[in-house]
């Protein structure tokens, strides 16, 4: 029997590249019919509507209207940082139908690094997370926000799943947002600044193409809604990424890139002279700039594999696609785009 879904920031990154990826499936037990696409702007929604998914316009925060949206549409949800009013929503829509109802959470990696205030080092996806996540002081929004899904998804009978998010890169696929975060930064500040920047300490950041990580999202999703025995609650957490890059070396390769294309006026590379200065080059939150630049998580992926993913890039791949990294920053940022071809002409 067809199950709902509902995939939230359909018009982002990740959410629209893992929405385009069921859509990719016309085969898969998730038609675009049963897909509820949520959306912040009118625009958004337009765009999305195209897509013959069920678009819905919904500004997360407000709990009664999420919670409405759930239950109206008999649905499950994939991909959330505003937890509790979709959590409940699905508690709500469990006890009205007697149907199974399911959450899959989107976390973030850097949590599990010394930087973003884990101190256990290494941990594997089958070892006990949310326990040791819950021994750390509260205080951290996006740890906190993940112990409220496993808890409230257990007070409330909803089957819950986190995917700790590592460093995503790759063209999105969605209809809306197609650049991720720490990479186009880079690209944009070495272009403005004509040099490229790194931290004086290299980190070694878990990372996935967004092509694999959709990829995962969506044999998840299957699995659930096909019935197939998945871990979930505690022993819901999924590492999911397929090779630890230093960023040292992606910064090397970065400047070579750009300096081919004659966008940076040194093959080489620069070190800030302070964290400040990073956060003001890459426009990126200064108490959260070196956690994002010097993260080295030590996350082993065990059940991703067992489930059946087939991840198609690796780090070779990666780095030999900096260029189309920077092309892709350049298509989608005009204001670049026109500094770019000023530098190349030396105008
Ligand atoms: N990209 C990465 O490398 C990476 C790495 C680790 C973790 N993550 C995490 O993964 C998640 C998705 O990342 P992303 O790169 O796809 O980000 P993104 O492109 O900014 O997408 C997020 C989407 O969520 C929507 N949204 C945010 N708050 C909302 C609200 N209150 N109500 C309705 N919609 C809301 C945004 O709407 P608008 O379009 O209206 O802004 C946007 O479309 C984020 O939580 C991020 O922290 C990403």
């Amino acid at each position: 029997m067809s199950q709902n879904i509902l995939i939230t920031g359909a018009a982002g990154y990740i959410g629209g590249s893992v929405l385009a990826d069921f859509i990719s499936r016309p085969n898969g037990p998730v038609k675009p019919s049963n897909i509820n696409a949520v959306v912040r702007s009118e625009e958004q929604a337009q765009e999305l509507s195209k897509l013959g998914v069920n678009v819905i316009q919904l500004e997360l925060s407000n709990e009664s209207a999420v919670m409405t949206a759930v239950v109206s549409n008999e649905t499950n949800v994939v991909d959330s940082q505003v937890v509790s009013g979709l959590i409940n929503g699905l508690g709500r829509r469990r006890e009205m139908s007697g149907k199974e109802a399911y959450f899959i959470h989107s976390s973030v990696a850097t949590l599990f690094s010394a930087e973003g205030g884990w101190p256990y080092g290494e941990i594997k996806d089958t070892d006990p997370v949310l326990e040791k996540e819950k021994s750390i002081a509260r205080g951290h929004p996006v740890r906190d926000a993940s112990i409220l899904v496993s808890e409230l998804s257990k007070a409330l009978g909803v089957t819950s799943f986190i995917i700790p998010v590592p460093q995503v890169y790759g063209r999105g696929t969605g209809e809306w947002r197609k650049l991720s975060v720490a990479i186009p930064a880079a690209i944009k500040s070495s272009i403005k600044h004509k040099m490229v920047h790194k931290f004086d300490k290299d980190a070694s950041p878990p990372s996935v193409h967004v092509s694999d990580l959709a990829a995962f999202y969506t044999l998840l999703t299957e699995k659930i809604v096909q019935r197939e025995p998945v871990a979930s609650g505690e022993d819901g957490y999924y590492f999911v990424y397929t090779h630890k890059t230093h960023w040292w070396d992606t910064m090397q390769r970065l400047a070579e890139a750009l300096y081919a294309r004659g966008l940076v006026t040194a093959p080489t590379v620069e070190t800030w002279s302070s964290d400040e200065m990073a956060a003001e080059y890459l426009g990126f939150p200064r108490p959260f700039v070196r956690a994002m630049g010097t993260n080295s998580p030590q996350l082993v992926p065990v059940k991703a594999s067992e489930l059946g993913w087939q991840p198609k890039w690796d780090e070779e791949r990666f780095l030999s696609s900096l260029d189309d990294e920077i092309q892709a920053v350049l298509e989608s940022d005009p204001v670049m785009n026109t500094v770019s071809q000023t530098l190349v002409s030396g105008k």
